[in-house]
């Protein structure tokens, strides 16, 4: 009767204190708990990781939600063995967020489907997961929400929204043109988040090409100069993972395609 009341008491302050997770596990933890299988200091630990387990997905969720991350991609998922040109340690350290508190950047290079954007996301939900305010966008897409902000009168509170994050995810840089406009608007974001806050950037263009996407060789410049200079440079040569099963068709579009791996032996994988 006596331990029936403590436990409804329990149920009450976990409810009170509104910690649904500890409440959810309460009943588990104290059988164990009387059964002896469970000392009472990991008990308690038990009861409060429910709690922080649960808070935690809650985060990822709300954060995933806001930041319109295409999709939930983690690095468990990636197959390291189908890209040997990627070091697992230096992924692995990255996800570690380490370059996030010292507000360096990473840029993910290589062919199309090699596996840049699932990595950019899985860094975005490594941070997402650890609390942290995340954005994600193509750069064509954050261009245009730049472009229209500014035709609205706008530009300064988008400029903050895209400022703000701890970590800015700018995946497609080279798959679609950008307006002169939207150029500056971009190096304009790029120069307040320098040394402000790290931002991950994909492209399947070398940085010697990135003066013609921007369509301007000395902006290019000075945008690359800001963003390596605390930088961590992934560089991706090898097949794409959405043509596993189709290796013939891979070989001849290799042969023909514009963005095939031999272009790019001039990049190097630069850790920092
Ligand atoms: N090594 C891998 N292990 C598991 N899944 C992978 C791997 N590489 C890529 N994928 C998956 O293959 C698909 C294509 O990868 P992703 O979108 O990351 O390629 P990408 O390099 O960004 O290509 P693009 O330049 O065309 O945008 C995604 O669904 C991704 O999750
Ligand atoms: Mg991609």
């Amino acid at each position: 009767m006596k331990a029936a009341s403590l436990r409804e008491r329990l149920r009450a302050q976990l409810a009170d204190l509104k910690m649904p997770g500890a409440l959810e596990a309460l009943d588990d933890i104290l059988s164990q708990l009387d059964g002896g299988k469970l000392p009472p200091a990991q008990a308690i630990e038990a009861l409060l990781g429910a709690q922080i387990q649960l808070r935690n997905t809650r985060r990822l969720v709300a954060a995933v939600r806001a930041s319109r991350l295409p999709a939930a991609k983690t690095l468990a998922d990636f197959d390291f063995t189908f890209q040997p040109s990627i070091k697992r340690e230096q992924l692995e350290s990255l996800h570690t967020l380490g370059f996030i508190e010292r507000r360096e950047n990473v840029i993910l290079l290589g062919p199309p489907g090699v596996g840049k954007s699932h990595l950019a996301i899985s860094l975005a939900v490594a941070a997402a997961q650890s609390g942290r305010r995340i954005y994600y966008g193509t750069l064509a897409d954050l261009i245009t929400s730049l472009e229209e902000a500014q035709q609205a009168g706008r530009l300064s509170q988008r400029m903050k929204t895209l400022i703000f994050p701890s970590l800015l995810i700018v995946d497609e840089i080279g798959y679609l043109p950008i307006t002169p406009t939207g150029a500056m608007l971009f190096f304009q974001l790029m120069s307040r988040r320098y040394e402000r806050a790290s931002t991950v950037l994909t492209s399947n263009k070398s940085f010697e090409e990135w003066g013609h996407i921007f369509g301007d060789d000395v902006m290019a410049g000075a945008l690359i100069d800001r963003l390596v200079h605390h930088c961590h440079i992934v560089n991706i040569r090898g097949n794409s993972y959405r043509m596993r099963q189709h290796a013939e068709l891979y070989t001849v579009l290799n042969r023909k395609g514009p963005d095939t791996p031999k272009r790019r032996k001039g990049q190097e994988a630069v850790a920092s």
